[in-house]
């Protein structure tokens, strides 16, 4: 019985998880959480209102979920703050319904200045991070000196901790010619976040071990995408954590007997933002086209996304690594116009045709394309498969075949009901 469904990005993120994990949570108990940090930026649209969530759960806007936040994620106290205060503003409570890891580490203010330093300075060599301080914060995890949450609460452990820190990274300040806030100021700006947040702690994993054993649903909510996980990914131009369905596990705090689904999330083309290889990418007006039409500029950033066609050698990857059981296609109504929609079905390397993702030449495969005819009616009302231009179902069969993942969900725009479900998340 698929009691927990895990949905994980397959591409480089903003594939539209926001939208797919609201959507599902209609039929859902608990939503968490359980990667990244601010980076993240999942857009739910519902009715007239858009709400845009970088480290709440995409659970919140339906009234009757639990939402966890998973100890893989990286908080930042004041962004936490600020968006739960936005919530509110707009008449949605997180109170008594948001609980927050006390093993989930934090994000300081010295994080976001190393990350903007190093980006600044490194020149054609930058990752294009969001500058939101992720890698800082990770790899002080990874380096035993942490800030969790349950330090930031308790201002006794949280001086020792944070001044170890900044000891840490002042020779990286200052190799890179910039200055660390003082311990006072690091201290002092996140104090009155801590007292706010102090009152969300809890044992997400306890919580979520105990509903799923009241026959509970649980959603678990994945950030980034597959080719930005840290292992998996398109190395060194990934975050700095485990994105991919994996990371489930360890960010959520249970086990793998626990995962009774997964659903990869894939856009119907291709995008990516920030540097890093990008074998299907479009440099002209069709990328133009798409970028336009799909509204493909950064949600946290408001970068310009990079676009290009759908590339299944990618997603054939990213069904293997994620053990994806269906996908849901998303933004499928942004192909409609386009007189040829390409596909990308293997690669051109050194050593002849490939249908896998390398794990080093990523930047020199030619990729290899079929053409599929377009469309021109608009897909926004569709509600089925067969109320589809018989043009983007060959589209959606050819995912199909070449990937050997069913469908399970299109998404045909932004909103809610604009969506073809084909097999319900929890079936
Ligand atoms: P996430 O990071 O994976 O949650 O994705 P983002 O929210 O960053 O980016 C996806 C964008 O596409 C958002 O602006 C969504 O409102 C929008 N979106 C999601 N699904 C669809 C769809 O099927 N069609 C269209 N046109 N827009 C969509
Ligand atoms: P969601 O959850 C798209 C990208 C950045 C950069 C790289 C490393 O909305 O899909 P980081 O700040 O994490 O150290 O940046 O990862 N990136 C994302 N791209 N969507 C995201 O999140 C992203 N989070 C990070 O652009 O290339
Ligand atoms: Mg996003």
């Amino acid at each position: 019985m698929a009691s927990s469904v895990v949905v994980v990005g397959a591409q480089w993120g903003d594939e539209g998880k926001g939208k797919v994990v609201d959507l599902v949570a209609e039929h859902a108990d608990v939503v968490v959480r359980y990667a990244g940090g601010p980076n993240a930026g999942h857009t739910l649209v519902v009715g007239d209102q858009k709400v845009i969530l970088r480290l709440v759960p995409s659970g919140i806007l339906q009234p009757h979920t639990l939402c966890l936040m998973g100890e893989g994620m990286v908080i930042d106290p004041l962004v936490l703050v600020a968006e739960i205060a936005a919530l509110e503003a707009k008449g949605i409570s997180a109170r008594g319904r948001l609980l927050l890891s006390p093993r989930a580490h934090v994000i300081l203010p010295h994080h976001v200045v190393i990350d903007g330093l190093r980006e600044s300075g490194a020149g054609a060599k930058a990752i294009g991070t969001t500058k939101r301080g992720i890698g800082p914060a990770y790899e002080d995890k990874a380096g035993r000196r942490g800030v969790r949450v349950l330090d930031l609460v308790d201002p006794a452990l949280l001086r020792p901790r944070v001044e170890a820190q900044l000891a840490a990274w002042e020779p990286t300040a200052k190799a890179l010619g910039g200055e660390l806030p003082s311990l006072i100021v690091v201290l002092e700006s996140v104090r009155a976040a801590a007292e706010v947040l102090a009152g969300l702690v809890g044992d997400t994993s306890e919580r979520l071990d105990s509903e799923l054993r009241r026959g509970k649903r649980a959603l678990l909510e994945g950030a980034q995408g597959t080719l930005l996980d840290l292992d998996h990914g398109t190395y060194p131009y990934v975050t700095s954590s485990s994105a991919v369905a994996g990371g489930a596990c360890t960010g959520a705090g249970i086990g793998p007997s626990r995962i009774g689904r997964v659903l990869g999330i894939t856009k119907a083309y291709a995008t990516r933002v920030g540097a890093g290889p990008f074998p299907t990418e479009l440099h002209d007006a069709t990328g133009e086209t798409i970028r336009t039409n799909g509204g493909e500029f950064g949600s946290v950033t408001g970068r310009p996304r990079r676009t290009g066609w759908i590339d299944l050698p990618a997603l054939r990857f990213a069904a293997r690594v994620n053990g994806v059981d269906g996908w849901a296609v998303t933004k499928l109504d942004v192909l409609t116009g386009l007189p040829v929609v390409r596909v990308c079905t293997e690669y051109e390397t050194a050593s002849g045709l490939t249908r896998n993702l390398p794990a080093d030449d990523l930047a020199s495969v030619k990729p290899v394309f079929r053409d599929l005819e377009g469309w021109q009616e608009s897909l926004g009302g569709a509600r089925s498969l067969a109320e589809l231009p018989a043009n983007a179902r060959a589209l959606l069969a050819l995912i199909e075949a070449e990937t050997e993942v069913p469908i399970d969900l299109v998404s045909v725009g932004p909103k809610r009901d604009e969506t073809i479900i084909v097999r319900p998340a929890f079936a």
